[in-house]
C-alpha cells in the first residue's frame, strides 16, 4: 500500500530523491499548496479506487487548510445546490484552479459551472493569490491568464465574468475583448450614494491615496486588500484587538490572531474605523466623490 502511495505522490507531487515516509508531510516536507493535494486525493481516488469525501482530507497533514481551500473554491457547490435550478459560479484566479473544479465537479456531479468568475489581482478583499504572486502581478499584465482560463471555457460554452479592478466603462471594454461575457463590480460601488456602508467607510476610499492600499495578511491566512488606517498600523505595531470568537472560520485561531476579521469588516462597515479593517479593490483611491448607481450604469451601458 505505501508503496503504490510513494509512487503516486512522486508522480504528482514532481518529487525526486525525497524518501517518503509514513511522517512525510506533504506541505512542510514536500511544499505541496493546497491544489497539489488535492489532485493527490484525486489521483488516490482513481489507483485505489475510493471517494475521499473533501471534509476527510482534514485527516491528510494539510488540516483546515484543504478544507477551506475546498469551501472557498466552491468545490462542493454541486452537491449543495443538487435538486434545485440554482446556478453555481466558481470564483478562480487561475487557469489551473478551474481545470481542478471542472475536473472534480466532472467526476463527481457530472455538472459544469454555469458562470464562471476570473477574479484578478486588483480585487478588494481576500485574494485568491501568494504574496509573491501579487507582487509579480504590480508590474505584470493579468491578462493573459484570462485568455488562458478562456481556452477552457468557452469550448464547453461557459458564459465568463471578469473582477478586479474594473473600474470605468473602458476597463470594461477592455475585459470583453479579451473575450469576456460580463463584469463584475465592487470598489467602483462602494462610493454610491446608494451604498449601505458608514460614510466615515466611503470617506475613507475618498482620501485614500494609491500609496494607501496595501496587501495585508488576514487573520485566515490569505492575503487581501485595504486601505491603510490607525487600525492596521497598530496591528504592525504588535497590538491585539481580539474580543471573543465567532467561530466562524477553521483556519483562524483565536488564540494567536491580532483581530477577528469578521468584527473589523463588522467595524469598517458600521463605521467604526479605528478599529475597522477597510477592505477596497486596488482602484479604491480613484474615487474622489460620491456618486449615485445610476451614474455609474448609464457609464457602462
Ligand atoms: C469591500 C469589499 C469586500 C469584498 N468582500 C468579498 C467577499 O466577502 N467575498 C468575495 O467573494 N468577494 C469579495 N470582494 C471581492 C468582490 O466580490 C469583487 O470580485 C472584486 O472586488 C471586484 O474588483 P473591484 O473591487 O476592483 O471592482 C470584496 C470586495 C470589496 C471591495
Amino acid at each position: 500500500m505505501l508503496e503504490k502511495l510513494v509512487e503516486i505522490i512522486e508522480e504528482q507531487l514532481n518529487v525526486e530523491g525525497v524518501e517518503i515516509t509514513e511522517k512525510t508531510d506533504f506541505q512542510n516536507d514536500l511544499e505541496a499548496d493546497s491544489l497539489d493535494l488535492f489532485e493527490l486525493s484525486m489521483a488516490i481516488e482513481e489507483a485505489f479506487e475510493v471517494e475521499i469525501p473533501s471534509e476527510e482530507l482534514s485527516q491528510f497533514t494539510t488540516v483546515g487548510s484543504v478544507i477551506e481551500y475546498l469551501k472557498a473554491n466552491g468545490m462542493e457547490l454541486p452537491g449543495l445546490v443538487a435538486g434545485s435550478d440554482v446556478k453555481i459560479a466558481p470564483i478562480v484566479s487561475s487557469k489551473r484552479a478551474l481545470q481542478v473544479i471542472l475536473r472534480y465537479w466532472k467526476k463527481h456531479y457530472d455538472r459544469k459551472p454555469d458562470l464562471v468568475v476570473i477574479e484578478g489581482p486588483k480585487a478588494g478583499g481576500h485574494l485568491g493569490f501568494s504574496g509573491e504572486e501579487l507582487e509579480k502581478y504590480e508590474t505584470e499584465n493579468y491578462d493573459s491568464v484570462i485568455e488562458e482560463i478562456l481556452t477552457l471555457t468557452k469550448p464547453e460554452g461557459i458564459p465568463v465574468v471578469v473582477a478586479g479592478g474594473v473600474y470605468t466603462r473602458q476597463d470594461m471594454e477592455h475585459c470583453l475583448a479579451l473575450g469576456a461575457d460580463g463584469v463584475q463590480l465592487a470598489t467602483r460601488f462602494v462610493t454610491t450614494y446608494e451604498c449601505d456602508a458608514h460614510p466615515a467607510y466611503k470617506q475613507a476610499y475618498i482620501d485614500a491615496k494609491p500609496e494607501d492600499i496595501v496587501i495585508v495578511k488576514s487573520p485566515v491566512g490569505m492575503p487581501g486588500r485595504a486601505i491603510r488606517n490607525d487600525f492596521l498600523e497598530q496591528v504592525e505595531q504588535g497590538n491585539r484587538f481580539m474580543k471573543g470568537c465567532r467561530k466562524c472560520i477553521t483556519t483562524c485561531d483565536p488564540k494567536t490572531v491580532p483581530y477577528c476579521i469578521t468584527q473589523a469588516l463588522i467595524n469598517a462597515v458600521e463605521g467604526r474605523v479605528e478599529e475597522g479593517l477597510l477592505f477596497c479593490g486596488s482602484n479604491a483611491y480613484l474615487a474622489t466623490k460620491l456618486e449615485h448607481v445610476q451614474e455609474i450604469m448609464e457609464e457602462f451601458s
